[in-house]
This record gives structure tokens, C-alpha cells and sequence, in this order.
């Protein structure tokens, strides 16, 4: 039989993985950021594409991708062309700078989200497929559990949650059966919220979605996050970028996809004349200012995986490749 406590290999298929690093541009001896390292799949083709003058630095909140990935690269980590750090990528501006990297960047990439190994490893708590506890931090070492939030939080604030991040029109139903539960005894695993909800919310045939679904969602983006994240990484990697480089950001839901795409029509200068009100007193020249061009979207479509792909890969359903070069 097997041992829920055993842990399984780190295990994940790279999405979209020559589109997202050929959309880089890469080159002979350049230096790529990948803010995602994970299993290290799009890590190790940018290697190959820097060679072995190039530089390449990777970063990941999660301590097992990292181990993961040492042993894997350990000969790039051992020739200097691969560094690989533990931290957040919304931190990445303060680690460039310690780094020396800031300006000397040609390619950031982000393939944001969880990996495989998160959702496959009961230990983890991020899928109500499996039985864990209710963890769903990337971070073990630092940050609180899904399980203390929703031991701690009010009603109002697990429900706003769970509306926010998870788009779940229960959510105020959801919130109060987990405030009703945990008077009697505290939710510390994932088949316990699972169950719960599963047991109260009526499971909608058409879509075949678990009724958790929205709300493991919600809470994982709340615990890691994953926004906020997101929209430090938007902020910061265009002063990392060396003139002419390129920032490329893979989405696996509407929330993060619907941030990307404004920012990066702003930067590119598409949205921000028509956002600014019209009778505000502004000069032509501090309207153009204002609304300048940092860079130019890549492709005016996301990229999207392939049929082969996503039959190969049903995870890669749902990703989407945005990349904008600055100036
Ligand atoms: C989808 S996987 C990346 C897979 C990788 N591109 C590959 O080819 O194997 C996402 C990884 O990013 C990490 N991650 C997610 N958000 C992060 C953040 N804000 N900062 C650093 N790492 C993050 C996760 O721990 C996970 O290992």
C-alpha cells in the first residue's frame, strides 16, 4: 500500500518550451532571468541557448524545486554559468542590484503558478484530490498555512478571499460554513475542506468541476501572494532590462493573464492617453509623457499551447505567453 507520507520525485513538463525561451530572442553569451525555476526545464534550454559565456539566474521560492534542480544542473552550477537563488521573484530588483545584473539583462521569463509537484504531492495541501495538510505555501520556511488563515481570519475576510482570488459565487456561503466548522474543531487538512464544501455546495454536472475548485484556487493565490507578486515582477523587471530586452510572462488564469495584458499595454503606451481624463490641465507634452512608450508588445495574441501540447499535457490547457521588448 502506499505511504501518504512518502514523498514523490520532483516531477514537472515545462509549458510552451521553446515558444516562451525562443520568444526571449536569446543569444550566444547574453544573460537571461528565469524568475520560475521549478523543474528547471525552461532553465536548462536557456543554458543551452546562452552557452557557456552566457550567464543565466534562477529563481525560486520553493526549497525542494531547488534541490531538485541543483542535482539536476549541477554542472552549470559548477561551470558558473547558472546561479540559482532562493527568493521570491518580487524581490528581484533588490537581488539584480546585489547581483550586479541591473541594465545587463536581455530576457526575464516568468511561468508563474504552481508546478506539478505541488499539485501532485499530497504534502504540499494544495490539491482536494489528495489528502494533506492544509499547507499550500511555495515557501515552506516562511509565510502561514491555508489552515492557520482560515483558523484566524474572519468570516468577511475568507469571504472576500475566496470572491477575489477564487471569482466563487458561494463564496460568502463558503466562508460561513468554515466559520461554523471551526467552532467545533479546527479545518487542518485538504480533504477536510474538500469534503465540506463538497458536501454543501451542489457539484454543477456541466462544468464537472469539484465545488472546491474556486476556493483551493483562492486561497493558494492569498497565501503565496501570487498577485502581489506579480505586479512587483511588472514593476521591476523593466529597470533590469538592458535596452532592447525582453520580458515574457506565462499566465495559467484569467486573474493573473487580465494584469499582465494592461500592464504591458500600458508600458507599450496603447491604454494610458485614453485613461487620462480629458479636462485634467495637461500640456500636449506632459499628455505624451505620460502616455510614452516603453517598449512594444511581441505578438498582439498570446501565445497558447498547441493540441499536441495540451493532449500531451493537459496542465498546459489553460497557459498564456505574453512579452513585451523595451527600449
Ligand atoms: C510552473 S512552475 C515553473 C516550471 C519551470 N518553468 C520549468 O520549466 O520546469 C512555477 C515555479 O515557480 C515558483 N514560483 C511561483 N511563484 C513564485 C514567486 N513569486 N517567486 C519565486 N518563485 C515562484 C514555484 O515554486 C514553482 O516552482
Amino acid at each position: 500500500m502506499a505511504n501518504h507520507s512518502e514523498q514523490k520525485t520532483y516531477q514537472h513538463t515545462s509549458v510552451l518550451f521553446h515558444e516562451s525561451v525562443d520568444i526571449l530572442s536569446p543569444m550566444l553569451g547574453s544573460t537571461l532571468i528565469d524568475c520560475t525555476l521549478g523543474g528547471g526545464g525552461h532553465t536548462s534550454l536557456m543554458l543551452e541557448k546562452v552557452g557557456p559565456t552566457g550567464r543565466v539566474v534562477a529563481f525560486d521560492r520553493d526549497l525542494k524545486a531547488i534541490d531538485n534542480a541543483k542535482a539536476k544542473l549541477s554542472s552549470s552550477l559548477a561551470s558558473g554559468t547558472l546561479e540559482i537563488v532562493h527568493a521570491t521573484f518580487g524581490d528581484i530588483l533588490k537581488h539584480a542590484e546585489k547581483l550586479n545584473l541591473v541594465g545587463a539583462v536581455s530576457g526575464v521569463l516568468a511561468d508563474i503558478g504552481v508546478s506539478s509537484h505541488h499539485l501532485d504531492e499530497d504534502s504540499r495541501g494544495f490539491s482536494f484530490m489528495h489528502d494533506g495538510p492544509l499547507d499550500m505555501r511555495m515557501d515552506q520556511t516562511s509565510g502561514i498555512t491555508a489552515a492557520e488563515f482560515l483558523r484566524h481570519a474572519d468570516e468577511k475576510d475568507i469571504a472576500d478571499v475566496i470572491w477575489k482570488y477564487g471569482e466563487e459565487p458561494k463564496s460568502r456561503f463558503i466562508a460561513r460554513l468554515i466559520c461554523e466548522i471551526r467552532t467545533k474543531s479546527p479545518l487542518t487538512t485538504t480533504k477536510q475542506l474538500a469534503d465540506l464544501i463538497s458536501s454543501k455546495v451542489i457539484w454543477k454536472e456541466a462544468s464537472r468541476k469539484h465545488p472546491a475548485t474556486r476556493t483551493f484556487q483562492a486561497l493558494r493565490i492569498h497565501v503565496n501572494d501570487e498577485l502581489g507578486q506579480l505586479k512587483q515582477l511588472l514593476k521591476d523587471a523593466p529597470k533590469i532590462l538592458a535596452p532592447g530586452g525582453i520580458l515574457a510572462i506565462i499566465t495559467f488564469h484569467s486573474l493573473e493573464d487580465r494584469l499582465v495584458k494592461e500592464s504591458m499595454l500600458e508600458m507599450s503606451g496603447k491604454t494610458k492617453r485614453q485613461s487620462i481624463p480629458r479636462d485634467l490641465p495637461l500640456t500636449d507634452a506632459q499628455v505624451s509623457q505620460m502616455s510614452a512608450s516603453q517598449g512594444t508588445i511581441l505578438k498582439p495574441f498570446p501565445v497558447a499551447p498547441n493540441e499536441q501540447e495540451i493532449r500531451d499535457n493537459p496542465r498546459a490547457r489553460s497557459a498564456k505567453l505574453r512579452a513585451i521588448r523595451f527600449q
